[in-house]
């Protein structure tokens, strides 16, 4: 412990993996006596936890850097750092570009970052701590659980990426893959789900490719089947999937098998024109793409499928654009996460010219989430006077902004199995609480979330899984 009380204050950028090292973050500090803080000014260490995959990412953490640095006339014991993707994607040559910066520590330093602060503080000179460790027996700090009534619980069962995605920085800052041991994951679950935890998500740049660097051990579908086994484990999710890696023994886990395991799947497919793959090196074709959609479909007809889709890649042609809008139509995806192409250092694309004009890109874009809105009001009809399952989270956002009674909120939220945001009145004698499964009757389905009412709530106070799966939209 330091003699004095130390406040931290992180401002977490990019994917779960981040908000995910964020938490690890305030373990490895909280054990040094330091406290989080809310309020940039009261701290005695700023932290930018940062994102480099689109080069956006990148500005909003240089401009928020700018934000910070004039706290610096306040307190001159002040230590201000970026940690993350942008960490390593810079390394020590961020402390040249950014001279008020006091260190750059990469995702595999999380560990050795008190040690770093304090160094930072003696020396007064920048450091830089990017190492990657991309060995066997990776140090993984361990999960501890917060203590603060969480039921959604991340948790990294493995590091890095080996693809190579020829538009993709992740591989140039996160290093090779590195799984976890399988027995310490199911351990942090264990620990997770007696703490009150009742779902979690198992986090990975491709999680599929789980346990190749440790041949005779469990792969990505026998990781599941140990961790749905943890007992009270209610919701078991993951992100995110490569199609390359998505093995016809991983798509037999959601014929039912694996009661936590949420009918959900984001599997990336980025573009739907063949040659565009190729240029982007993905390793499949639309063809074996639309054949895994098909087979997750047949065995779990209730699956909710979303994806990731790229536009404007180097070279794109408008009727390659139009197979990407065909094959969303197709698929029916319920919901996409759709991105403009933005070239980024080191990587194999950025060899070529980014030769579509920022304008075309952003209007590719727009029919992209034109014809991507369609299909989502469409999927999401199926909802329409069904009984979901929902995992309450809290009051729902209109009755947070109204409450001025605590104990009891009249509207409540949650999701659904399959992801989605369902909002419904709560009951005055039995009132639900964050953590409960619930059925809810879904009466109004809006474009991105559902509502409806409580389903006899006083006759089943919980739900056994096999009622759970069965409740499942059917
Ligand atoms: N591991 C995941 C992707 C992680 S990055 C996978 O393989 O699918 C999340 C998403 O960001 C990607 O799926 C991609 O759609 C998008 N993305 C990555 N690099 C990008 C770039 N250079 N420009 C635009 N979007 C990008
Ligand atoms: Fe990037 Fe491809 Fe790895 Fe995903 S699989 S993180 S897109 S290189
Ligand atoms: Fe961004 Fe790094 Fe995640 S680049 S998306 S924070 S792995």
């Amino acid at each position: 412990m330091t003699e004095k009380e130390q406040f931290v204050y992180v401002q977490t950028f990019g994917c779960q993996m981040n908000l995910y090292d964020t938490d690890r973050m305030f373990q490895v500090l909280g054990k040094e006596g330091y406290t989080s803080t809310q309020d940039p000014s009261q701290a005695d260490l700023i932290l930018l936890n940062t994102c480099s995959v689109r080069d956006k990412a990148e500005q909003k953490m240089l401009s928020a850097l700018g934000r910070f640095h004039p706290l610096k006339q306040h307190n001159d014991d002040l230590v201000l750092g970026v940690t993350g993707c942008v960490a390593t994607q810079e390394k020590d040559k961020l402390l040249k570009k950014v001279p008020y910066l006091d260190l750059v520590i990469g995702p595999d330093n999380i560990a050795a970052l008190p040690d770093v602060v304090r160094k930072a503080r003696q020396d007064r000179e920048g450091i830089a701590e990017t190492k990657f460790y991309n060995k066997k027996s990776y140090d993984w700090i361990p999960v501890e659980p917060q203590n603060d009534g969480e039921i959604s619980a991340m948790l990294t069962i493995m590091k890095g990426c080996n693809k190579f995605c020829s538009f993709c920085i992740v591989p140039f800052t996160r290093g090779r893959e590195v799984s976890k041991p399988a027995d310490l994951i199911v351990e942090e679950v264990r620990r997770l789900v007696d703490n009150g935890v009742k779902e979690v998500t198992l986090l990975g740049q491709n999680v599929n490719s789980y346990g190749l660097d440790r041949p005779g051990e469990p792969n990505f579908a026998e990781l599941l089947t140990l961790v749905d086994g943890v007992p009270g484990m209610e919701r078991l999710r993951f992100t995110t999937s490569h199609p390359w890696d998505c093995t016809d023994q991983l798509i037999e886990c959601f014929d039912g098998r694996l009661p936590s395991l949420c009918e959900y799947f984001h599997l990336p497919v980025q573009s739907g024109s063949d040659d565009v793959l190729k240029m982007m090196r993905r390793g499949y074709t639309i063809d074996t793409f639309k054949e895994r959609m098909l087979r997750l479909k047949e065995a779990c007809p209730d699956i909710s499928l979303s994806t990731d889709i790229i536009v404007g890649f180097p070279g794109e042609t408008e009727a390659q654009l139009e197979e990407t809008l065909d094959l969303l139509r197709e698929v029916k995806f319920e919901r996409i996460f759709s991105f403009s192409y933005s070239e980024r250092p080191g990587t194999a694309a950025a060899r070529v010219v980014d030769d579509i004009p920022r304008e075309v890109k952003a209007e590719r874009l727009r029919r992209v989430q034109a014809v991507q809105a369609e299909c989502t009001a469409e999927m999401m009809q199926r909802y329409d006077g069904q009984v979901v399952e929902v995992l309450v989270e809290g009051p729902s956002k209109k009755a947070e902004r109204a409450s001025c009674t605590p104990m009891f909120s009249s509207q409540m939220a949650g999701r659904t199995r399959t992801n989605v945001v369902t909002n419904f009145s709560n009951d005055r004698n039995h009132p639900v609480q964050k953590g409960d499964l619930v059925k809810v009757h879904v009466d109004t389905v809006y474009p991105h979330s559902l509502a409806g009412k409580l389903v006899d709530r006083g006759d089943t106070p919980s739900l056994n899984t096999a009622q759970r799966t069965s409740l499942t939209l059917r």
